[in-house]
């Protein structure tokens, strides 16, 4: 297939353009570079770089390259960031997203695999999430999130458009050849964190709540390696029908803690990882992890990092041989 990847010089975005190039794919990247790296998908494909908001060179793109599919990763993603400034989400991830539509809709390009995430879920009380659980939103990145499924849906029932709405828990690891990892400037998430606080890169590790309802008091996440995301959206992409929609987690079932973390950190890096205690972070959830169990028995899907030590394993050895990240 031909697949324009919006947002592919993104963590999750060149993960997935990789192992769709290794498939066999064609894909173009497209980027304005604000928080992706050049460095993440040099060697693999073009990359166009220009923002989703610029709808004529959206256009152009499409027109050029004539893809079969559209991958739509691109977004604002921090959610502290999201609490300070809506209007740069909603303008990113609303206004971002009915551009890419409009685009797709003026070039006749019907099949749409979206970026969507657990944290559409937020404040749901469900143990374990499944895709039937009611969304709700804590925070204005998962709101710009929920209301573009929707927006998806409509585009779905007026327009024919196809779609794969994946509800991403939350993207971890680094490729096993060591050469692809996460480099967001400035860092915000949990495990690169602390990582470099092992690495002696940082000084200590912020923990962000300790009085949440969870066996520790820290916060639950379902950390899912990033080449099992890429593995997903390739069997997602290639299930994508014209007039049909689907929507699928993509967890592992399992949850770690903030604690939890920490120690399989110590363990991977053999360091101490000093810690201070601070106040739960604006919009942070207590407690996320998927039943992952549509997109195994619907498209096959097949992990292979099921431990959080293997993943922790991979982003130590990237953080460690990759110091400033990507070099750009
Ligand atoms: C969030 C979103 C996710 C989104 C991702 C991208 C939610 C529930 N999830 O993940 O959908 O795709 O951002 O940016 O909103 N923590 C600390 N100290 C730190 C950093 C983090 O204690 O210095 C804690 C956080 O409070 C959280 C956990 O670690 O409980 C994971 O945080 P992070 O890695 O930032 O990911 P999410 O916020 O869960």
């Amino acid at each position: 297939m031909k697949i324009l990847i919006t947002g592919g010089a993104g963590y999750v975005g060149s993960a997935t353009l990789r192992h769709l190039v290794g498939a066999g794919h064609s894909v173009v990247a497209y980027d304005n570079l604000k928080e992706g790296h050049r460095g993440a998908v040099e060697g693999f494909c073009e990359l166009v770089e220009a923002d989703i908001l610029d709808g004529d060179t959206l256009e152009k793109t499409l027109r050029d390259f004539r893809p079969d599919a559209v991958m739509h990763f691109a977004a604002a993603t921090y959610v502290g960031e999201s609490v300070e400034k809506p209007e740069y989400h909603y303008r990113n991830n609303i206004a971002g997203t009915q551009s890419v539509l409009d685009a797709m809709r003026a070039c006749d390009v019907s099949r749409l695999v979206f970026s969507s995430t657990c944290a559409t879920y937020g404040l749901a009380t469900d143990e374990f999430l499944s895709e039937e659980t009611p969304q709700v939103p804590a925070s204005p990145y998962a709101r710009t999130k929920l209301a573009v499924e929707w927006m998806i849906r409509d585009f779905s029932h007026a327009h024919g458009l196809g779609f794969t709405i994946l509800r991403y828990f939350n993207a971890s690891g680094a490729s096993p050849d060591g050469q692809h990892g996460e480099d967001h400037r400035p860092e915000t998430h949990l495990i690169p964190l602390v990582l470099q606080v092992a690495l002696g890169q940082r000084k200590e590790l912020a923990i962000f709540g300790t009085d949440y309802p969870t066996p520790d008091g820290t916060c639950i996440r379902d950390y899912v390696h990033t080449s099992d995301l890429a593995s997903a959206h390739q069997l997602a992409v290639e299930a994508t029908e014209s007039g049909k929609g689907d929507v699928f987690n993509i967890g592992t079932g399992n949850g770690a803690s903030v604690m939890e973390i920490i120690e399989a950190c110590r363990a991977v890096s053999g360091n101490e990882i000093p810690t201070r205690i601070e106040p739960r972070r604006p919009g942070d959830p207590p407690r996320l992890v998927a039943v992952p169990k549509k997109l195994k028995e619907t498209l096959g899907w097949d992990p292979q990092y099921a431990s959080i030590s293997d993943v922790v394993e991979t982003a130590y050895r990237w953080h460690r041989d990759h110091p400033d990240g990507y070099p750009d």
